[in-house]
């Protein structure tokens, strides 16, 4: 494949998809919660009957955030005057007018929405298409076999940079003080116009072993030094990586994640990850290891946000992408991200880098 000229970080996700933009846990009965994707805001709450419903942030009549508003009964009234809107965005009560005033022709803007996994996923492009588009497939995650741990952070950089991240092992370097020295061998990779998939081959070659790495890797209590094979995918838009430990049938976990656009100049992004991971086999071992495979986890994160922040700012210092990359296989998933997006031609956007005034909650969920 080959590079063109647009310039990677200026390609917004393609919106003919479902994306998650709240864990469900986040949206209780009765309860409303801003959302947004790529710079439309999207009020999403749960009526007393359970219904979730997504609907434009914004109301019909003077523009307030509907988010600012209160779930009554199956309604969503907004806070400033009371206006009553329906799942579907109509309006379905104006309190203080009589039956026969004149009225808006239309309500706001609805959502396709679903729940699965735990997520809240809306549509935000063509409505026409949701139908047809298919949530992501995770097996995994209603098995007994797996438990599953979730994962809702806000990244400040253009969500490509997350997909270059996960898929470019060679970075190991930067996790040396948590996980060791770890050895990623490329054992070989394999690109679609939608898709790249890597296979490595980690080692352990040194230095402490993480307790939460290695139980994570299904190794036990015990860590060994074992060797796994590392499968990590791009199909659009989503990602996983699974990890097989070395001689075993089955992964010791699966990763899934989607990054959502939050700006208008998508220069931030929302991760959702859901973690399953295969239970252990001494009984009663994974809430003990729980904690320690969050703390790992959560290390590593830590540090790739750092290096994947520091590339926005680089790219926001020098206005474009300088960036000299030598993998072939990123070369490749950076022609899936640019080709299945679509090309944008904004300003940067201020609230980019500034959280309190991004689209989701600042505080970040986790469970
Ligand atoms: S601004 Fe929403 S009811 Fe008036
Ligand atoms: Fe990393």
């Amino acid at each position: 494949m080959t590079e063109t000229i647009t310039d990677l970080r200026r390609v917004g996700a393609h919106p003919d998809f479902w994306y998650p933009v709240s864990l469900s846990s986040s949206v209780r009965r009765g309860r409303v919660v801003p959302t947004a994707f790529a710079g439309e805001r999207i009020a999403v709450y749960r009526t007393r009957s359970g219904a979730v419903h997504a609907l434009e942030d914004r109301c019909a009549h003077r523009q307030v955030p509907l988010s600012m508003g209160a779930v009554s009964g199956e309604v969503l009234r907004c806070g400033y005057h009371a206006w009553a809107y329906r799942g579907d965005g109509r309006i379905s009560q104006i309190p203080y007018l009589s039956k026969g005033d004149s009225r808006p022709p239309r309500g706001v803007r609805a959502y396709p929405v679903r729940e699965a996994y735990g997520l809240v996923f809306v549509f935000p492009g063509d409505p026409d298409k949701a139908a047809d588009t298919p949530l992501p497939e995770l097996p995994a995650y209603g098995s007994p076999r797996y438990r599953t741990m979730s994962y809702s952070r806000t990244v400040h950089c253009h969500y490509s940079f997350m997909h270059e991240n996960l898929l470019d092992m060679n970075h190991q370097f930067l996790h040396r003080g948590v996980v060791g020295r770890l050895r990623p061998e490329l054992l070989g990779h394999e690109s679609t116009k939608t898709s790249v998939e890597a296979r490595y081959l980690f080692t352990h070659t040194g230095g402490k072993r993480n307790r939460g790495a290695g139980l994570l890797a299904g190794e036990g209590l015990t860590a060994s030094d074992s060797s796994d094979v590392v499968t990590i995918r791009t199909e659009y838009p989503y990602q996983t990586l699974d990890l097989v430990p070395k001689g075993a049938a089955r992964p010791a976990f699966r990763l899934w994640v989607a990054y959502v656009p939050e700006d208008a100049a998508q220069r931030t992004c929302h991760v959702y990850g859901l973690l399953m991971i295969e239970k252990p086999a001494i009984p009663g071992l994974l809430p003990l290891a729980r904690p320690l495979i969050r703390r790992f986890t959560e290390r590593v994160f830590a540090e790739d946000r750092k290096a994947v922040e520091a590339e926005q700012r680089a790219w926001d210092e020098q206005g474009e992408d300088r960036n000299h990359e030598v993998f072939p296989l990123i070369l490749d998933v950076r022609d899936v991200l640019r080709t299945n997006g679509i090309p944008f031609t904004l300003q940067p956007d201020p609230c980019a880098t500034t959280p309190q005034c991004a689209g989701t909650d600042p505080t970040p969920d986790q469970q």
